[in-house]
């Protein structure tokens, strides 16, 4: 039957995300949707490509992003995502979100990653959906409300100890006004001074209201050291307290690693736990393919074995890019004291062993997320790196799994997680968010000195069916991202 439609892509090799082996087809496009997959011999389209030798993906979903800021800067913003192949990007992670919460003041660290108090203008998250639809980036997004965002409200940013019952009611309005105008779920982020004060007790009763409006809870956990063990109990029993008798909330938990030397290897007894754990309650966890962190730079965290590069500083932007120690050198003065000086500022640690990277990466409730910094003076690599970095790296390189499960890892597992409809998928039906790349030749090129290299070998991104990205193209970028909302599917296991 012949037919016409926008697009046909000729005899690429699908990895449909499923993670289900390769097969050969021709794809056709039509509008926003893929509209059939398969020896398309009658398909004519207003454009057609031959993919011959080339692999064609479900458009990449990052699961792990603090991109609130930049999905609001309109098309060109977030080239740092669509040139890995990026097409939809999860927001309001580690309990910090741009909604619902409006700042008169520079906010404290972590809130800061998202920028001063001028970004902070957003009352509702419905006001933060209007203002994506109005100027849309060229990836979806998928946002989390964040536990840091809701304290600084309910506790009128008095936010260095428990939240009192009355902060509490507080709290859960507004999550539950949240969800409803779109929110996918609730982020924290224990480990971070000001919500650590918080006990396990405050954040399941505001996890409650998950219960009844869907979504997920998403965890930077309160320990990723020593305690790290503790901390999944933790994050699992908020799961099943809030869930309460209809059953358990769904968790994931953020960046998932063992940090500091003397907890290296540990990775083993982390992911025995969530599969024991997990048999009775659903859990997954992201992960970035690289052994150092970065977040807001913490003085009385630091120690003398874990180097650290500053990523930025408020009062010393020169120094963004240097190691610490050399800082400290030049000026005379201890680690500590130059980092003090430095604040506001941000860092890179180099706390983790490349073994458990690997590990937790090869656990079969993995996803990729990429924990990108996207507003940092010299970023972390990852957030220009990190999807070609596992496909070059960790699949042709290093073969700690194959490009089906590497995918799979990037696109339908995500969906499948975060209960993204239509997406993370090659089918006809679906979203054409789709990704052609050179298997031969997809690497990363950003580094921790050259933080903002584009990636080698994606070749062409499409977000809802335009593209976003072409490589040697300087501007592909189309603004056709959509907020996904809250799919509200039964958080049941
Ligand atoms: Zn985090
Ligand atoms: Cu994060």
């Amino acid at each position: 039957m012949p037919f016409r439609c926008d697009l046909v892509i000729r005899n690429a090799t699908v990895i449909d995300g499923s993670g289900a082996p390769r097969f050969r087809a021709d794809v056709a496009v039509e509008g926003d949707r893929i509209l059939a997959l398969g020896a398309l011999e009658g398909a004519s389209g207003r454009e057609e490509l031959d993919a011959e030798g080339q692999v064609l993906a479900p458009g990449f979903i990052d699961a792990h992003t603090h991109d609130d800021r930049a999905v609001l800067c309109g098309p060109d913003c977030l080239h740092c995502k669509s040139s890995q192949g990026v097409t939809t990007v999860v927001v309001g992670n580690c309990g910090i979100s741009l909604a619902p919460t409006r700042l008169a003041n520079r906010p404290p660290p972590p809130l800061d990653l998202l920028g001063d108090e001028a970004w902070w203008r957003f009352g509702s998250f419905g006001e933060y959906a209007e203002a994506l639809a109005k100027n849309p980036p060229a990836v979806n997004s998928f946002a989390l409300c964040g536990h840091m965002s809701l304290r600084m409200e309910a506790m009128e940013g008095d936010v260095y100890r428990p939240a009192t019952d009355a902060e509490i009611a507080r709290m859960q309005n507004r999550l539950r006004e949240a969800l409803r105008q779109g929110a996918g779920g609730f982020s924290t982020g224990l480990y971070y001074p000001p919500n650590a004060q918080a006990p396990t007790e405050e954040v399941i009763a505001v996890a409650e209201v998950l219960r009844e409006e869907g979504g997920l809870y998403v965890t930077h956990m309160r320990d990723e050291g020593d305690h790290v063990l503790d901390s999944i109990r933790e994050t699992l029993r908020i799961g099943r307290e809030a869930g309460g008798e209809p059953g358990p909330v769904e968790v994931v938990i953020s960046h998932h690693k063992c940090t500091m030397s003397e907890n290296f290897g540990r990775s083993r007894e982390t992911l025995a736990l969530m599969d024991a754990l997990g048999q009775d309650q659903p859990v997954a966890f992201d992960v970035y393919p690289y052994p150092a962190g970065s977040t807001v730079l913490m003085p009385d965290k630091l120690r003398q074995d874990v180097k650290v590069q500053i990523t930025w500083s408020v009062p010393f932007p020169e120094m963004a890019g240097r190691d610490l120690d050399d800082i400290a050198r030049e000026w005379g003065m201890t680690r500590r004291a130059a980092a003090e000086r430095l604040l506001p500022a941000g860092a890179i640690t180099f706390s983790m062993d490349e073994a458990d990277v690997q590990r937790i990466m090869a656990h079969p409730r993995s996803m990729i997320g990429s924990d990108g910094i996207p507003h940092d003076a010299k970023p972390h690599p990852r957030l220009w790196g990190t999807f070609p970095r596992v496909l070059g790296r960790y699949v042709r390189e290093i073969g700690l799994f194959s490009l089906e499960t590497a995918i799979h890892k990037m696109t339908g597992r995500c969906a499948q997680v975060f209960g993204i409809p239509d997406r993370g998928v090659i089918r006809p039906g679906a979203f054409a968010d789709l990704v052609l790349l050179d298997p031969a030749r997809v690497r990363d090129r950003a580094t921790y000195a050259e933080p903002t290299a584009p990636s080698e070998g994606i070749l062409r991104v499409w977000c809802n069916g335009e593209t976003t990205y072409r490589e040697g193209a300087a501007h592909t970028t189309a603004g056709v991202g959509r907020f996904l909302g809250n799919p509200r599917r039964p958080q049941r296991a």
